[in-house]
């Protein structure tokens, strides 16, 4: 049997990290919901889309084409907005600034929800987010929400971003974090919420190694239950 598990939680929580974890061991279909939000939010800025302006936002959805690919060199899902590989450019914290604002328009999310709610017709996906459990599969086998401490969150974005970009500071990060986490929770269409059957897993003070082993035996508790 193939499940459906969702992983929301706050940002920076290493969500993607687990989903991509569990993903692989399951032989399963990852996808970072996120980084739909975030090519959208890179097409409206490329293409200076007045976000503010419903009827703008519906017309530029429909020139966006959103895939994703697998790379056998990476192990990895990656995101193609319109034909391109966006997977890195998206992760830019320009992008990261004006997500939380343009993940709030409803045309956005209907759009977004509607393609998520598709690759996961099949079943044997992960899928993180932030309403995924809430909204896009609130009937899913099993649901993690995931927290940690703001400081050690804010530690872990700061090491990613820093690899890529040195001039970067922890106090652009934690401004981001604190910002988006309000706006994504405080938003009118699906915010951000655990889902009332949803598990919380808090990992300020487990290793990678050990939330893993801690996810993994909730999967196998879900696939011996029967159906
Ligand atoms: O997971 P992430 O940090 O890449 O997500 C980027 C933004 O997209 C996040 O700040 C809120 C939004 N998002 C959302 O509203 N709903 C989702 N299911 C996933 C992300």
């Amino acid at each position: 049997m193939a499940i459906i598990i969702t992983i929301d939680g706050w940002s920076a929580c290493g969500k993607s990290t687990l989903a991509k974890q569990l993903a692989k061991k399951l032989g399963y279909l990852y996808i970072d919901s996120g980084a739909m939000y975030r090519a959208i939010t890179l097409y409206f800025l490329r293409n200076h889309v007045d976000w503010t302006e419903a009827k703008e936002v519906k017309q530029a959805l429909k020139n966006v084409t959103i895939e994703f690919n697998f790379n056998d060199k990476t192990q990895q899902s990656e995101i193609y907005l319109n034909g391109e590989n966006v997977e890195y450019v998206i992760r830019d914290l320009v992008i990261a600034e004006k997500v939380s604002d343009v993940a709030a328009i409803k045309e956005v999310r209907k759009f977004a929800v509607a393609r998520q709610q598709k690759l996961g017709e099949k079943k044997g996906i992960v899928m993180d987010g932030r309403d995924i459990g809430t909204t896009v599969f609130p009937k899913a086998e099993l649901k993690i929400f995931m927290v940690a401490d703001g400081p050690v969150r804010v530690e872990r974005r700061f090491k990613e971003l820093f690899e890529k970009n040195p001039n970067v500071t922890i106090e652009e990060i934690k401004t981001n974090l604190e910002m988006r986490d309000y706006i994504d929770s405080h938003r009118e269409v699906s915010p951000l919420r655990k889902a009332d059957d949803a598990i919380e897993l808090d990992n300020t003070h487990l290793t990678e190694k050990e939330q893993f082993d801690f996810a993994l035996q909730l999967v196998r508790k879900v696939l011996k239950r029967p159906e």
